[in-house]
This record gives C-alpha cells, sequence and structure tokens, in this order.
C-alpha cells in the first residue's frame, strides 16, 4: 500500500497494546477516558458470554495497517488542505461478508482509479485515493428497533454486529462477529494491496477503460476532457514518462470508527514513539449521530494519532466546529482533522460559510471535503431508499462556489459508490429510474453511485476542479 522511500521504516515498526484495560498492557489512561463518557449506537453486547473473549482476541492480532502509513496520509491530506493535492474517498455505505469477494472489491478499487485518473486531470495535483473499505462494517441506526408487519426485532448495525435477515436469531448481535471482520478487512486490504501495487494500477490501462465510459452516446458530453486525458498520457508517453513506476499506486482505507470495544481492541502504541494508532484503517471518521463534543467519540478520537474526520450535517452550528478543533486538533497539525459536510443540496450554500469561517477564526487549516451523499436522501415512489444524481451534483457544485466565494481550499469528496452495474441512485446520464430497482438495488444500508454515475461525478468535479 505504501511504496518507496518509506517501506523499510514502517516495516520495522513493533507495536505494544495499547490501553490500561488490556491485560499484559503498557498501558495508556487516555485510551479508556471514552469509557467515562456517554456513548451512543452501541449494540449493547457486554454481558453477551462471548463478548470478553472476543475483544481480547482482537487485542492480540496484528495491527491491520501500519503507523508509519498512517503518517504519510496525514502528510497527504495535509497537502489537500493547502489546494495541494486533492482527496477521493468512496465505497459503500455498509460493506459486507458476503460481498467482500474478489470480483466485487476489484470492480471498487477500479472504478475508484478511473476517477481518480480523470479527477488528476482536472485538478493538476496529486489524488489521494482512500476506499470506504476493510473495515465499513458498523452502521449508526436512527432507531434501535426494527418492526414490520407487527414484529419487533433489533435494528440490523452492520456485519460487524448482527445479520440483515429479519428474523430473531439473525438480528441478535453476535460479538464474535467482530473477529470475523477483522479478517475480512485483513483479506480485502491484502487484495487491494496486490492490485495497487502489482500492476492493476498501470496509468495507462485506467485510461483505456475510461473509454468504455465515453463510448457510450449517452456520455457524449465527457468526450472533450477524455479526449484531453488521452492527449496528456500520449504526451507523457512520448516524454519517455517511467510507466512501470506509475504501476504502483497509494491507496488507503477507512471507515466509521463506531464501534469503540473493536477500534480500542485495535489500538497499538507505536514502538518508535508510544503514541497510539487506531489500526483499524489509515483514516477514521466520526459520524453526525456520534459527534457530540461530551461523547465517547470525540474523546476516544481525541487520543488517536490518526488523521480523523468528522461529519458535519445541517445543524451543526459554529460553536461545535470550534470546540471539535480545539479537542480534537489543539496543536492545529497539518493533516490532523478532516470536516466531511453532508448538508443536503438545498442547505449547503446557506449552512457552510459560517462553519468555514469558525475554523478560520480558530486558526485551524481542517481539510474540508464534501459527501454529497447523506444529506440527499429520499424514499423513491416504489418504496426505496434513493439519492436523485442531481441532488449529489448540485451538493458538490454548492461546495465548490461556497469555498470559491471564501478563498478556501475544496479539498476533496467523499462518496457512497461500487463499481457494479447496481440501480440505487436515480438519473445519470444513462439514466436510472425507478423501475430498475426491482431488479438491481441491492445495498442493505444506503444508495450508492453506480460505475457509470461514479465515473460522471468524476468528470463534473474535474470540469470545476479546472477552475481552482
Ligand atoms: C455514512 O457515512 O454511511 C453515514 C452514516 O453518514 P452520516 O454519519 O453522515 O450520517
Ligand atoms: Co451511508
Amino acid at each position: 500500500m505504501n511504496q518507496g522511500k518509506n517501506t523499510s521504516e514502517i516495516n520495522s515498526h513493533t507495536y505494544v497494546q495499547a490501553g490500561s484495560s488490556q491485560p499484559g498492557t503498557a498501558g495508556h489512561p487516555g485510551l479508556d477516558a471514552w469509557r467515562q463518557k456517554p456513548i451512543k449506537q452501541q449494540p449493547g453486547w457486554e454481558n453477551h458470554p462471548d463478548f470478553a473473549s472476543s475483544v481480547e482476541k482482537l487485542s492480540s492480532l496484528p495491527p491491520l495497517v501500519f503507523a508509519g502509513e498512517v503518517d504519510i496520509l496525514r502528510e497527504r491530506l495535509a497537502a489537500a488542505a493547502k489546494g495541494e493535492a486533492f482527496l477521493l474517498q468512496g465505497g459503500d455505505c455498509a460493506e459486507t461478508f458476503a460481498d467482500s469477494t474478489a470480483d466485487r472489491i476489484s470492480a471498487k478499487v477500479r472504478t475508484l482509479l478511473q476517477m481518480a485518473v480523470v479527477l488528476t486531470y482536472g485538478a493538476s495535483v496529486p489524488v489521494i485515493k482512500m476506499g470506504r473499505m476493510a473495515g465499513q462494517f458498523a452502521k449508526p441506526r436512527s432507531s434501535s428497533e426494527e418492526t414490520r408487519g407487527g414484529v419487533t426485532l433489533p435494528a440490523f448495525r452492520g456485519d460487524i454486529v448482527n445479520g440483515f435477515d429479519f428474523t430473531p436469531e439473525a438480528r441478535e448481535p453476535d460479538p464474535k462477529r467482530m473477529l470475523q471482520a477483522y479478517h475480512t478487512s485483513a483479506s480485502t486490504l491484502n487484495l487491494i494491496r496486490a492490485f495497487t501495487t502489482g500492476g492493476f494500477a498501470d496509468l495507462r490501462a485506467v485510461y483505456q477503460w475510461n473509454r468504455g465510459f465515453t463510448a457510450n452516446p449517452a456520455n457524449a458530453r465527457y468526450e472533450s476532457t477524455a479526449a484531453q486525458i488521452e492527449r496528456a498520457v500520449n504526451f507523457m508517453e512520448a516524454c519517455g514518462t517511467d510507466f512501470e513506476a506509475l504501476k504502483r499506486v497509494e491507496f488507503f482505507a477507512s471507515h466509521e470508527a463506531l464501534l469503540l470495544e473493536y477500534e480500542h481492541a485495535l489500538t497499538r502504541l507505536d514502538s518508535r514513539t508510544s503514541l497510539p494508532y487506531a489500526t483499524s484503517g489509515h483514516f477514521i471518521w466520526i459520524g453526525e449521530r456520534t459527534r457530540e463534543i461530551d461523547g465517547a467519540h470525540v474523546e476516544f478520537f481525541s487520543a488517536v494519532r490518526n488523521p480523523i474526520g468528522v461529519k458535519l450535517g445541517p445543524t451543526t452550528t459554529a460553536q461545535e466546529v470550534t470546540d471539535l478543533i480545539e479537542k480534537l486538533d489543539p496543536r492545529r497539525e497539518p493533516g490532523r482533522l478532516t470536516f466531511i459536510s453532508r448538508m443536503g443540496a438545498g442547505k449547503i450554500r446557506e449552512n457552510l460559510p459560517r462553519l468555514i469561517e469558525a475554523a478560520q477564526a480558530a486558526g485551524a487549516q481542517p481539510l474540508w471535503i464534501t459527501d454529497p451523499m447523506h444529506g440527499n436522501t429520499v424514499t423513491s415512489a416504489n418504496g426505496y431508499k434513493t439519492r436523485n444524481f442531481t441532488d449529489v451534483v448540485d451538493e458538490v457544485m454548492g461546495f465548490f462556489e461556497v469555498h470559491q466565494a471564501l478563498g478556501t481550499v475544496p479539498g476533496g469528496i467523499h462518496v457512497e459508490m461500487t463499481g457494479d452495474d447496481v440501480a440505487e441512485c436515480l438519473g445519470g446520464a444513462d439514466p436510472i429510474d425507478e423501475a430498475a430497482f426491482e431488479d438491481r438495488y441491492e445495498s442493505l444500508c444506503d444508495p450508492r453511485l453506480n460505475h457509470m454515475q461514479s465515473l460522471e461525478l468524476a468528470f463534473l468535479v474535474a470540469e470545476q476542479l479546472t477552475k481552482r
């Protein structure tokens, strides 16, 4: 996953267990402070007979990512916050164990790489590639129960907690699922590392794949950008660019760190610095429902060294932004903090400016990225949770407009997408309609952009980036 000069340093890191509550650990009291705070969105399974043994097992397993990689990502994100890079973060709303197959993972990585080529051309700066992958298994829910036909069962909280089927057995939270989530993350990450260092990411191949997109007459509008990219690649080739070297790309893993027992058990002290790193993924974020300043999630995140994100919904106040900065980034460290706004297309232009101004007044330069998905969820006439592609695009455009007006940096996008030909979001140049949901709606959680819609969004964002 990480290549080049830092590899040997990364590999030489060793870890000791972190957290005073774990047997035989070095002890790090700050890592347990979250236990004294009110906590939301947990399954309430501490008394389950398999809970303690599952957590203990997790804390003895190897880290999924390495401190050196995490530090490199922080540097990359610091560059993005200054406009010297751009972050592309994407993947499923909820990964599932069943769909963590080679085909599905490669389609997702491939789509992200295709989007990244288009965005790199538009932005003329490096694109940081980050999956909502290899750990995105826990979901916050608006209600802890679900009722169907008079029967009430625990809500589905993601494969790391319980099963999706609407039966009492499937919906019973099972702590052993945390171990399956760990192993599924490990195998996903292993495949991603192989793809992104083993030739799959060859720039020439990636841009060839994009020909499939422009060959579709519905995408004629994007032909001229595609032709410009083709000319740029040809130019690089004529100049003698070492395409072999470009076969290896950095790719980072991220997820919402919702289940704090899981995250805590995978937190390790880096042997060089004795500082704690969440080793469940390179980048972790706090969701809109768990970002209270006095809550357990903010407390836990304040104790780890990783670059972290916080989702900011439409009700976020300027004071909350100031407080989050003080708590999570007291040293104003470049790359440490990313704010992921998810306002809704109709609200971003009004709500985002005061939050950006609050961060400026606090002397911070967080990375600002847009999640144009979660504020734009609607129910279709035939009963599916969906999003209109036009709303997604409108929120992204609003994000660029706000930053342009303030002279600040629109640093990235965060999308729910897949590499497959699903029908979950409405519209796009080759439009998806509601009838298609009956056959091709697969998400267990929120609706994702399909392969074509994802590429189309990349072309539209690239057009904006050329103006940045
Ligand atoms: C998500 O990213 O899937 C999610 C639940 O988002 P939010 O916290 O913004 O609602
Ligand atoms: Co979602």
